[in-house]
């Protein structure tokens, strides 16, 4: 495949660079005349006339055919030496080859991001080769066939419009649906992720997986009790990672019996550095005496996802309640 393309190139620049040389070959000064071809048969003419001639006449053809010789000879010296390929057109061809080798590249053979190598190149036609018999028969299995495919592939930009797909065609597919609530967490929706996951372990209890990740989410979260029901899903499941969840849910467990920080150490923690120690503002307004933390949901909607200059600012449940407590007695 690769030396198809290979000679193909090779096949274009030959092409280019003959059919360019003219308009970039110099003009000779003068019509190179006479040709040594001319010369050398008028010679061999005038030999055989000289040969055939006698006496004087003899004489005379063959001191011309001499002549006729050594003007030959020098013609021979002064023959041009061929000429460099001059850098424009070579360039030129370079340019246009390497474009041309791209150009095939890119519109024949379908890639994975991050490809390199000729068995995920074999991978991305088998890919192909399952979209386009998804797309032919518009059957859920065969979607998800494609959407396992490109999930395994780590093709994660093609895995979700596929999944989605499965799940349009067959709302209560779990694959589909617990791939699509990995995808979310994967994508930072995680939110949606644990909603979605949430009804995928309940489905399909025995898939470990879905677990897994359902415990991630409410980990990133915030909420380590609910991790640790998922985790412990996961073992039960027969879930292969046993010893790394285990650690992880031991860590959940610490962050459980930790005292919770008050509302002033979370608010000194991860607020202060903005609005001041005394809530009297800084690079953020005054919150001191500000109406706006008097009403809990609007600090809520604030914190979860930003505002302005002011980033979104993970705090778990336990801790905004105090937060919120400390904000309101300001
Ligand atoms: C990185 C700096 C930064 C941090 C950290 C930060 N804020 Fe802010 N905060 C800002 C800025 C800047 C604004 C003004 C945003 C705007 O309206 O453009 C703001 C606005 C707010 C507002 C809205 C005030 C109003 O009058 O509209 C509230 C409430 C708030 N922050 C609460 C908090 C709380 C609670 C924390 C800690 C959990 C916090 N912020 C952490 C920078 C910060």
């Amino acid at each position: 495949m690769i030396l198809a393309y290979f000679f193909l190139g090779l096949l274009v620049a030959l092409a280019l660079f003959y059919g360019l040389r003219p308009f970039f070959a110099a003009p000779a000064p003068f019509p190179q005349s006479p040709r040594p071809e001319e010369l050398r048969s008028e010679v061999e003419m005038l030999k055989s006339q000289a040969s055939e001639a006698e006496g004087d006449e003899r004489k005379r053809l063959l001191a011309h055919a001499v002549r006729l010789e050594r003007e030959l000879a020098e013609l021979g010296s002064q023959i041009p030496a061929p000429r460099r390929l001059a850098p424009a057109p070579l360039a030129l061809v370079v340019v246009a080859v390497a474009l041309l080798g791209v150009g095939l590249w890119r519109s024949t053979v379908p890639r994975l991001p991050g490809e390199t190598l000729v068995t995920s190149r074999n991978a991305a036609r088998e890919l192909l080769g399952l979209e386009n018999a998804a797309k032919a028969s518009n059957k859920a299995a065969d979607w998800l066939a494609y959407a396992n495919k490109a999930y395994d592939l780590q093709d994660f930009g093609r895995a979700v419009p596929a999944y989605i797909k499965v799940a349009e065609l067959e709302p209560k597919n779990p694959v589909a649906v617990r791939r699509l609530g990995i995808l979310l967490f994967m994508g930072g929706r995680t939110q949606q992720a644990v909603q979605v996951l949430e009804i995928a372990t309940k489905a399909e209890p025995q898939v470990s997986e879905g677990w897994l990740f359902l415990g991630n989410a409410y980990f990133q979260l915030g909420q380590p009790q609910e991790a640790i029901r998922a985790w412990e899903g996961y073992l039960k499941a027969g879930g292969t990672a046993k010893s790394r969840v285990q650690g992880l849910i031991d860590t959940a467990k610490a962050q459980l019996t930790a005292p919770v920080a008050s509302g002033q150490q979370v608010y000194l923690q991860k607020c202060a550095a903005c609005h001041g120690a005394q809530a009297q503002g800084g690079i953020g307004p005054t919150l001191k005496g500000n109406p706006v933390v008097k009403v809990s949901a609007a600090v809520s909607e604030i914190l979860s996802k930003g505002r302005g200059q002011m980033p979104a600012i993970q705090v778990s449940p336990q801790e905004l309640k105090g937060l919120l407590e400390y904000l309101k007695g300001l």
